[in-house]
């Protein structure tokens, strides 16, 4: 059962630092959060030498002072622990807890993140903070839950100190038993990698044209994101010990981090932050601008298949900018309100802008919260005090409905992590699931994004009438038979190129492609090519379609052999010396379809299967809508609410359909309506 924030009405707060102001400004800042309908703050995570100025010796009554206030003006307080940044005294007397990159070079004090989970001094030194502020903290009546750590693995997400090559082995031989045992996982018997003591094992190190042993670094990865988890472990536990009462969480879905495993060993919900701008400044290649910040929406929805109802802990409400530049354009008016409703959307139901206020001193000064330096009323203040109104007039409607999809995306990690040294399987499936993403956003058919897991079940997958898988390299046996009972009970799975060619390890099987989903698929691989240099994508050509082929199968070929007679073959390739092979075929299996195209999907494709699939949007029922307005739907399970964002700078009209009630405005609606720039509705509608 997935973990989710549990609250009756929606929450909104904000993230404070009340070691970076005068305590003569807490009063006003507390007093004026709560006329702008702020309920939470978050504080704490970056303060250690404040509360332990020098080793051993603790001091409270700054934040005691600042929590006593901010209860005396009803807040409540999500308290941090400080381990993201280790205190100068620290990391000088205990050098060994820092981080070190691959080639050596030993991170120092001076920004953040620049310590180990392995260090066993740091794990001490961590666990004491924390019990000292869970005693001290734990029964304050502001504090509702913590916070741990701050976006573990965010900024770097490897780690090379001697503590992590030590920790390292020690995981290998819990997980191998033997070195006879991690010797074949790792394929040592290529180029004369055997080990013959334990001591000559290594998390990877520098090699000869930047290219270590694929298996080590599978396994490598693994290793961080248990060594993460269990440095959080640590955490949790001694709050849960002295805190119990209140919840548990962390910020941020970052690299090397199985954020599903951790939230399950530790957590009460998943956190995440929220800054969409990354996705509009760096775009993929080839983004076109209607997508802009939508492209965020991706992200919210892998962090829903965490917790289906989650915590927004920093939801951006400036531009952003760091150390000696402003990076990002300011939020247009309108579009902080716009990115909060897509958090919500997604299913956030508490939220907390990051900052109060901007920081006047170090590697901030240019991240902008919702007030400025000068501290006086401004436009973006003026703009969360409407969405204060707003929330809390919708709140208690919106929290806890959930958001509703029939198509999935699946991801898991294996192939994600392996996909990273893997450099051309990695980067197919990222433009594989973009494509989707893309068709499916603008064509309004809401999607969920899937982890599929050890412990994923069929009940798990059953809701979703499409699950699109792309490149699963990385395909065990479990997973295939899992997959074909998702489609022998009526479900619909599309695969692409490259299914199936590894197990869990990472090596080749010694069977035809693509593997454990060979049978279901009802075809094998005889033949394929990467498409790049001189090869040129070739033209596909659609069963049933007269027309001129022009659509081409990129990245990669897989040239398919039809073994089974219940397989249709829906396109060909149209060019090459594999012209006239199948290209994507279905199964019909049991009450359910298997889908296999050969190569990687391009916007274009995955559009056209879209219409083979038959997938029809939601929003044909409520209103129609251009392409530029995201549609999403949060159900209560009698009442729907029906998100219209609208991402761009020109108000547009839209159609709606049938009556619908106007959640934010009141009265209902029927006929055109107009999403002003950057604009949001929520149509709500019963159930019939
Ligand atoms: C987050 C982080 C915050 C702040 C913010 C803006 O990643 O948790 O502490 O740094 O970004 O840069």
């Amino acid at each position: 059962m997935a973990k989710s924030i549990r609250l009756e009405r929606l929450r909104l707060g904000v993230c404070y630092y009340p070691e970076h102001w005068p305590e003569r400004m807490w009063e006003d800042d507390f007093r004026r959060m709560r006329e702008m309908n702020l309920s939470v703050i978050r504080v704490g995570e970056f303060a250690w030498s404040i509360f332990e100025p020098e080793e051993g010796r603790f001091q409270f009554g700054l934040f005691d002072r600042a929590l006593d206030l901010a209860y005396k003006h009803g807040l409540q307080v999500i308290m941090g622990t400080p381990t993201a940044t280790p205190p100068a005294w620290l990391t000088h007397r205990y050098p060994e807890t820092l981080n070190v990159s691959q080639q050596g070079v030993v991170y120092r004090h001076g920004a953040r993140r620049h310590y180990n989970y392995s260090s066993p001094k740091y794990r001490e030194l961590s666990a004491r903070i924390v019990r000292r502020l869970a005693e001290r903290y734990g029964r304050h009546p502001a504090v509702i839950g913590w916070q741990i750590d701050n976006e573990l693995n965010c900024e770097i997400d490897v780690f090379y100190s001697e503590a992590d090559h030590a920790a390292f082995r020690s995981w290998l031989k819990a997980k191998y038993g033997s070195l006879e045992a991690l010797n074949r996982a790792w394929g040592t018997v290529f180029w004369n990698q055997t080990y013959t003591e334990w001591e000559q094992v290594h998390l990877t190190r520098p090699t000869v044209s930047d290219s270590p042993n694929p298996h080590q670094a599978l396994d490598e990865k693994r290793f961080i994101s248990d060594n993460a988890i269990s440095f959080a472990k640590l955490q949790a536990d001694i709050i849960r010990e002295l805190a119990p009462d209140h919840w548990v969480t962390t910020n941020g879905v970052f690299g090397h981090l199985d954020s599903h495993a951790m939230t399950d060993a530790l957590l009460d919900f998943m956190s995440y932050d929220s800054y969409p701008q990354f996705a509009s400044i760096f775009p993929d290649d080839g983004d076109e601008p209607l997508l802009l910040e939508r492209a965020w929406s991706l992200n919210l929805a892998g962090v829903r298949s965490i917790s289906p109802n989650f915590c927004v802990m920093e939801q951006q409400s400036g531009p952003g900018g760091w150390v000696n530049r402003i990076e990002m354009p300011a939020p247009r008016p309108g579009q902080m309100r716009l990115w909060t409703y897509q958090s919500i959307l997604h299913g956030a139901d508490m939220l907390l802008f990051f900052r109060w206020r901007t920081a006047t001193v170090g590697t901030e000064i240019y991240w902008h919260g919702i007030n400025d330096w000068h501290n006086r009323p401004n436009r973006r203040v003026r703009e969360a005090e409407q969405i204060g109104r707003e929330l809390a007039s919708i709140g208690g409607a919106i929290a806890g409905t959930k958001y509703a999809a029939e198509v999935a995306i699946i991801r898991d990690y294996d192939n994600l992590w392996d996909g990273e040294l893997d450099r051309w399987h990695g980067p197919l499936s990222r433009m594989s699931v973009r494509s989707w993403f893309k068709r499916l956003q603008y064509r309004h058919i809401p999607a969920d994004v899937v982890y599929l897991r050890k412990s994923t079940t069929l009940e798990d997958l059953k809701p979703y009438k499409v699950l699109i898988y792309p490149h699963p390299a990385i395909l065990t046996d479990e997973t295939g038979r899992l997959l074909a009972r998702y489609v022998e009970q009526g479900g619909r799975i599309v695969f692409g190129a490259r299914t199936g060619y590894k197990n869990e390890h990472g090596h080749c099987a010694m069977r035809p492609l693509p593997g454990p989903a060979a049978e279901l698929c009802g075809v094998t691989v005889e033949d394929f090519t990467l498409v790049a240099g001189t090869v040129q994508a070739p033209l596909l050509r659609w069963n049933g379609e007269a027309e001129q082929p022009s659509m081409r199968a990129e990245g990669f070929n897989d040239i398919l052999q039809v073994n089974d007679p219940a397989v249709k073959v829906e396109a060909y390739y149209a060019s090459d010396y594999y012209a006239g092979k199948p290209a994507l075929t279905v199964r019909k299996a049991g009450k359910g379809e298997a889908w296999y195209f050969g190569a990687a999907f391009s916007e274009q494709a995955a559009d056209r299967m879209i219409d083979r699939l038959g997938i029809r949007s939601p929003a044909a029922d409520w209103a129609e809508l251009p392409a530029g307005v995201e549609f999403g739907i949060r159900s209560s399970g009698d009442t729907d609410y029906a998100f219209l964002l609208n991402y761009g700078a020109e108000a547009v009209k839209v159609n709606v359909l049938r009556p619908a009630g106007d959640l934010l405005e009141g009265g209902s609606v029927q006929g055109e309506l107009l999403v002003p720039p950057y604009g949001v509705k929520i149509l709500a509608r019963r159930k019939i």
